[in-house]
């Protein structure tokens, strides 16, 4: 059982449910209203202890309500969070999202207390494998890439600038299609694996440049897309930690990936090993 750290972000999704996506200035009326943990670290450190491994999730949240709502799937999954802290006048971090038939999504997150976990209150984790994204500060995410010696992975969502540095440090860096148009020749600096999703398309792994390895997620039907980079992210870095061929390490994350988009919600999605194993087989 490997054991991950995530250093991420925790939000409380409130979600609409609607016939389509709103084009911009327009309004969408009759959407089903619902609410879902979320937040790309909460949901990458829970579907990690889903496919096996001991996490542990390093994060800061507000003193309000929504805390409890956004924490309390990791808590029932049994992921530590005890560097799960409070922050004091800070609100937890919100994602307003709707959501498409298709399962398509749009997000607006409102980061809330996930821009105070700063570096000078984090004790490097000792673990196997560590697990950033960028909704929190990118000066935490350069400060893990300085300090942390094991299997580290970047999963570079939101796309933001960051330091060539972490490109460079990470064994493995996760972009979507749309990221990776984002960061273009940027990603050439990556030093170890870098892993591309495609949506329902062929994803890639490549390192040096060379792509090494490609894997077509297993076809499902999509009801809500949202946390499945976050579930492949999670699934390719448990699965390579544990020693898996890089082939079939990524078509076990595109597994786990398509599953994450069969139910609504991010977290009530997160698939287990045993279904996960069933697919990728
Ligand atoms: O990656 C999906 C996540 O992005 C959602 O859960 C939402 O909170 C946003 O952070």
């Amino acid at each position: 059982m490997p054991s991950i750290a995530v250093i991420g972000s925790v939000n409380l999704d409130i979600v609409a449910k609607a016939a389509k996506l709103p084009a911009p200035g327009e309004t969408v009326t009759d959407a089903e209203l619902l609410s879902f943990p979320g937040g790309k670290g909460a949901n990458q450190a829970l579907a990690a202890q889903r496919l096996g491994a001991d996490v542990t999730l390093i994060a800061r949240v507000g003193e309000d309500a929504s805390a409890d709502a956004a924490l309390a799937l990791l808590q029932a999954g049994g992921v530590d969070l005890s560097n799960c802290k409070p922050v004091r006048d800070k609100a937890t971090g919100t994602a307003l999202i709707a959501v498409a038939p298709s399962g398509e999504n749009q997000i607006v997150v409102a980061p809330g207390a996930n821009r105070s976990l700063n570096p000078d209150d984090l004790d490097v984790p000792d673990t196997d494998a560590l697990i950033c994204q960028l909704e929190v500060p990118v000066d935490t995410v350069a400060w893990v890439a300085r300090h942390y010696g094991g299997f580290f992975c970047v999963n570079l969502a939101p796309a933001m600038r960051i330091d060539a540095a972490v490109l460079q440090r990470a064994d493995l860096i996760v972009v979507n299609e749309t990221e990776s148009e984002w960061y273009g020749a940027t990603l050439a600096a990556c030093g170890g694996l870098l892993a591309t999703t495609r949506g329902a398309g062929t994803a890639t792994l490549a390192q040096g440049g060379e792509i090494i390895a490609e894997a077509k997620p297993p076809a499902v039907d999509a009801v809500d897309t949202t946390g499945a980079g976050d579930t492949f992210t999670a699934a390719l870095t448990v699965a390579l930690v544990e020693g898996m061929e890089p082939a079939d390490a990524l078509s076990f994350a595109c597994a786990a990936g398509s599953l994450a988009t069969t139910k609504m919600g991010a977290q009530t999605s997160l698939p287990t090993r045993a279904e996960v194993s069933d697919v990728a087989k």
